[in-house]
């Protein structure tokens, strides 16, 4: 036979070995018998040196062309097994999601959205119109985020053991919603519109106006030449979407690290002034913590309680019916 034939008999051979192998171990089989040390190409490949001279390089280089193509016949089966095996493993670990569920409601009567769920869902819609995202951050969070980074100073009585919970590592449960306008200046550029709504927590005495978990909404937009005006703006817009009418509010001057000016912002509601829109400019301080140039832009922020307004809303007077878990509060509201 001549060693053309002898070459075309093999990469035939080959060739139907690997489109033949049943799965991808038979093929790791095979490919050491052909491509390994001591397989059958890589030994053509060395009598190479044996061969005459005269023929010693046209037979080279149709031995290196059978070996590219075996390569990648190899490589095309062992895509082809590799999906197989996968849809195979893929049957055998369906689940039947149409089995059907129980809708027995949880509570007597119908199950329903505590308060607090509503309300945020609400503002996030209101927000979500405005063109801002729902973010989210951690429940426990770092003592640089909640505040380092907010430009409270170690000194500040917030990091006080009356009103902090601290883990013996040295992080703490989130005072505020604001530490997550931290994580959004670490993870966003700006222009940025964001709302964030979750549970905080106080080391605190309870009674009923305060508890140790409680439910604020932070929120942040920077941009260039954001102004007070902007604040009021959005916050009257969202006063008059939560109550359906325009509140009289009133800013009075308010002291927050993050912020500068800082105000507290009221609504006039059933007779009295109710404290409710901690917010301002956001501090210089607080923008370079999150790398960004004070002089080129510029931000607000505030910090609604949620538990607060939720409380308001519904004239719930005691804070703890919130998280009581009392049918007899909870059923009223479905
Ligand atoms: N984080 C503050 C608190 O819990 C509230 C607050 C005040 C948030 C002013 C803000 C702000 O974003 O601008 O007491």
């Amino acid at each position: 036979m001549s060693e053309a034939q002898d070459l075309t008999q093999l990469r035939n051979s080959s060739l139907a070995a690997v489109s033949a192998a049943a799965n991808l171990a038979a093929l790791e089989e095979l490919r050491i018998q052909l491509l390994g040390k001591k397989g059958s190409i890589t030994l053509a490949l060395k009598t190479l040196k044996d061969i005459p001279a005269e023929n010693r390089k046209s037979v080279g280089a149709e031995l290196n062309q059978l070996k590219n193509s075996v390569e990648a016949a190899f490589a095309s089966r062992e895509k082809v097994l590799s999906l197989s095996q996968l849809g195979e493993r893929l049957a055998r670990e369906a689940i039947d999601v149409t089995l059907p569920v129980d809708s027995r409601p949880l509570t007597r009567g119908a199950g329903s959205l505590h308060p607090l769920t509503r309300v945020q869902q609400e503002l996030e819609l209101i927000f979500r119109g405005l063109g801002f995202t729902v973010v989210d951050g951690p429940e426990v969070e770092t003592d640089y985020c909640n505040f380092e980074a907010l430009n409270v100073p170690a000194t500040h009585p917030a990091r006080d053991m009356q009103d902090t919970f601290w883990t013996s590592g040295g992080d703490l449960l989130r005072t505020h919603t604001s530490s997550i306008q931290v994580r959004a200046l670490q993870s966003m550029k700006p222009p940025l519109r964001i709302v964030a709504p979750g549970r905080v927590y106080r080391y605190e005495r309870m009674d009923a106006s305060h508890e140790h978990t409680f439910y604020q909404m932070e929120g942040m937009m920077i941009d260039k030449k954001v102004t007070v005006g902007h604040v009021i703006y959005f916050m009257r817009t969202l006063l008059r979407e939560i109550f359906g009418f325009e509140a009289k509010i009133r800013l009075r001057p308010g002291y927050f690290p993050f912020v500068e000016p800082g105000f507290e912002l009221d609504i006039w509601f059933k007779n009295r002034w109710l404290e409710l829109l901690p917010c301002g400019l956001i501090h210089p301080r607080v923008l370079e913590f999150g790398g960004i140039d004070p002089n080129e832009w510029q931000g607000f922020a505030f910090g609604l309680g949620l538990s607060r307004l939720v409380m308001s809303r519904f004239k719930i007077d005691d804070i703890r019916h919130l998280q009581g878990g009392d049918l007899r509060f909870l059923t009223q509201f479905s």
